[in-house]
């Protein structure tokens, strides 16, 4: 018997939300490339798309806004993660999955900027249902609706709605197979995707490009952060070999901000520290096609619109969480648990 920690190639379910071509560079998500649905649809309506049912969230925005008060110490974690993982365990589960999902994808917007509001001694910003899900998060956060900064997160929303069986989908999936809520399979979602090597990353590549602060350091630095024995944080993929489609996505919606005299002056910077990055991985993994991943310009384009680093991850999963919920409803169509094997190597005998 042979293990694969990694369970790379292992194909678990037959999907029909998206699909992720890590040769050529290529993301469908419910029939469209990423780049026609970025450029085309709203998260409310990309949402819609990957889950066959209609989603409005300015009802649960309210809803979560009255609940907020007795979510207690929720909002008082260090990590959005921890905020959103313990604001969310806090809805009621009505044995209804459509239900469940809506008021957790309206949900975690609230519960994030809230999160971010009272950490940075502000006083949360209540909902204003009237508005789209994105103008609402950027206004909860920072006050703004700014149109042209509510245009990047939206595109932002939804470039990464969903991406075939990462590690956090295939967490809730496999949470889904025992016949387990909706709730408790999104909560094991945001879990797993606050690691660094899934949706934790974007903060620290904002960190890299601050540290670096101008192109001509770019090589030096990230040379000595290998010689360190450390990985440049947005570069590298599971199953990209080329460059993520989503970063450019996300970088031609940062090229949109940036017209604005705002812009993002971080893009130059990021595009100088990515082509160097590049070279120095290709020159230490030859045989390991190395490039930049979505967190790149997640980083660029969310500090842009005015959010914190610190909210990058939660962001994340403010838009994943509705991916999540397609999953979790098509996991209940096979009804199979999922249940893998281990080989025992013996009883681990203390030194
Ligand atoms: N910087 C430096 N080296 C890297 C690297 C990076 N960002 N990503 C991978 N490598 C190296 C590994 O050290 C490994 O080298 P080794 O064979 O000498 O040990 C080799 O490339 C293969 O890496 P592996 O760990 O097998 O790849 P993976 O498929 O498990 O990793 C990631 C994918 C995303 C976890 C990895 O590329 C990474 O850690 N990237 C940085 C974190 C990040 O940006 N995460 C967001 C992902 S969307």
């Amino acid at each position: 018997m042979q293990t694969n920690p990694g369970l790379e190639g292992l194909v678990v379910a037959d999907t029909a939300i998206s699909e992720v071509d890590g040769e050529r560079g290529r993301l469908v998500i419910a029939g469209l490339d990423v780049e026609q649905l970025a450029a085309t649809h709203t998260f409310e309506r990309a949402a819609e798309r990957i889950l066959g049912f209609e989603v409005n969230t300015g009802a649960g925005r309210t809803a979560t806004w009255e609940l907020l008060p007795r979510l207690g110490d929720a909002l008082d974690h260090a990590d959005g993660m921890d905020a959103l993982r313990t604001g969310l365990a806090h809805l009621r589960a009505t044995g209804d999955d459509r239900v469940d999902a809506l008021a957790a994808i309206a949900a975690a917007p609230v519960i994030v900027a809230a999160w971010n509001r009272k950490r940075t001694g502000q006083a949360p910003i209540a909902p204003d249902p009237a508005l789209g899900h994105a103008a609402d998060y950027l206004r909860m956060t920072t006050g703004s609706t700014d149109a042209a900064a509510v245009a990047a997160l939206d595109a932002y929303l939804v470039t990464v709605i969903d991406h075939g069986m990462s590690a956090s989908t295939f967490t809730t999936r496999v949470i889904a197979s025992t016949a387990s809520d909706m709730l408790s399979a999104l909560v094991g979602g945001v879990g797993a995707l606050k690691g660094p090597l899934h949706g934790g990353a974007p903060g620290p590549v904002l960190d890299m490009l601050d540290a670096i602060g101008s192109p001509a350091n770019a090589e030096t630095w990230l040379l000595a952060e290998l010689a360190a024995g450390r990985r440049i944080m947005g570069m590298g993929h599971r199953v990209y070999r080329v460059r993520d489609p989503r970063a450019a996505v996300l970088e031609t919606a940062v090229r949109a901000l940036d017209r604005l005299p705002a812009g993002s002056p971080r893009l130059a910077l990021a595009r100088a520290v990515e082509t160097a990055a590049a070279k120095i991985l290709r020159d230490k993994k030859p045989d390991r096609p190395l490039a930049a991943n979505v967190e790149f310009y997640t980083a660029v384009l969310l500090d842009a619109v005015g959010l914190p680093r610190e909210q990058f991850s939660s962001t994340f999963a403010v838009s994943r969480i509705a991916g999540w919920s397609a999953h979790v409803l098509e996991q209940r169509r096979t009804g199979r648990l999922i249940r893998p094997s281990s080989r025992y190597v013996g009883p681990y005998v203390n030194a």
